[in-house]
């Protein structure tokens, strides 16, 4: 099937099935243009947790999936590519939780959404990118342990000083990689360009920035900056909203190697047989549901 044809098909699927296509940010250009809502994890997580539709197809990782499956049980949630998980979920399990737990007893727990939903239940408030700051000065512990993002957990500990932040050893393979000298070099060559960086980069490297945050704050931060050129300190999928919002504005990505091979599973013809199929469903155990939904209810009432 050529791609005008399955992009029909997929629109006639979703009509009759009643579903939603929601994909993140890093998704490949061909899913972003035909899903329905593309957004950063928190924006996500905000509109399954409201979702009317039967369906949901989750064009993202694993963890993402199962976050929708907590916030709406009740709907079928397909992710199109089953093997598509984010190596960084994978660094805490909810048995090393527990162990690391016993050592902190008076630490408040929060963990990075880009976690299993068994580690979310072992937690007591979730957060993304956008709100980890908000979450965690919103505690009222001293002591707080946050997985699985080591890098996210150092760039929120500079800025919460009065608090004691003991960070798990997780990190995104995709992000962690990029060295500061491959940042000197691209801005000697683009010294008029702003550089936007995620948070799940090193410290060296979000220490060098000019606007910290996530997917969808980068791209509004670069929308709205009267900047002409910026560097771009994410995964590349960004740069298709951003190139389509800012046509007159130029952007370099921070590094070729800023791809994860993961969120670039999903093609238009997984999404198609996901919705034809009815694959692959997420399922999440119900009590696993009950406790994860409270830390990611408690970060959707914090913003
Ligand atoms: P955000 O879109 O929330 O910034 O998430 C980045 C990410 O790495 C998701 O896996
Ligand atoms: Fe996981 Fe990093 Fe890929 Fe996001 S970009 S899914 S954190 S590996």
């Amino acid at each position: 099937m050529d791609k005008n044809h399955l992009i029909e098909k997929i629109k006639e699927l979703k009509k009759t099935k009643n579903a939603v296509i929601v994909a993140h940010n890093y998704q490949v250009d061909d899913v972003q243009e035909i899903a329905d809502v593309v957004g950063d994890s928190f924006a996500l997580s905000q509109y399954c947790a409201k979702s009317r539709e039967d369906i949901i197809v989750f064009c993202g990782v694993h963890f993402m999936a199962e976050s929708a499956k907590i916030l709406s049980p009740e709907k079928t949630v397909l992710l199109p590519e089953i093997d598509a998980g984010c190596p960084m979920a994978d660094m805490v399990t909810p048995e090393a939780l527990r162990e690391k737990k016993k050592l902190h007893p008076e630490a408040a727990v929060v963990c990075y959404i880009n976690s299993s939903a068994a580690v979310k239940a072992e937690c007591d408030v979730c957060c993304t990118s956008s709100n980890a700051l908000k979450v965690v000065k919103s505690l009222k512990e001293k002591e707080i342990l946050f997985v699985p993002d080591k890098n996210l957990g150092s760039y929120i500990a500079q800025m919460v000083p009065d608090k004691k932040i003991i960070l798990w050893e997780g990190f995104c393979v995709t992000h962690h990689k990029i060295k500061p000298e491959d940042v000197t070099k691209i801005k000697e060559t683009h010294p008029d360009a702003l550089l936007l960086i995620h948070p799940e980069c090193q410290p060296d490297i979000v220490r060098m920035a000019d606007f910290v945050g996530s997917t969808k704050q980068i791209i509004d931060y670069a929308t709205q900056s009267d900047n002409k050129k910026f560097i771009i300190g994410t995964e590349m999928g960004v740069l298709n909203i951003l190139k389509k919002n800012n046509p007159e504005k130029v952007f370099y990505l921070m590094s070729q190697g800023l791809v994860c091979p993961n969120m670039k599973k999903t093609s238009l013809k997984s999404v198609y047989e996901a919705l034809t199929e009815m694959k692959y469903r997420i399922e999440v155990d119900k009590d696993v549901i009950i406790k994860a939904r409270k830390s990611l209810d408690r970060m959707l009432e914090i913003g």
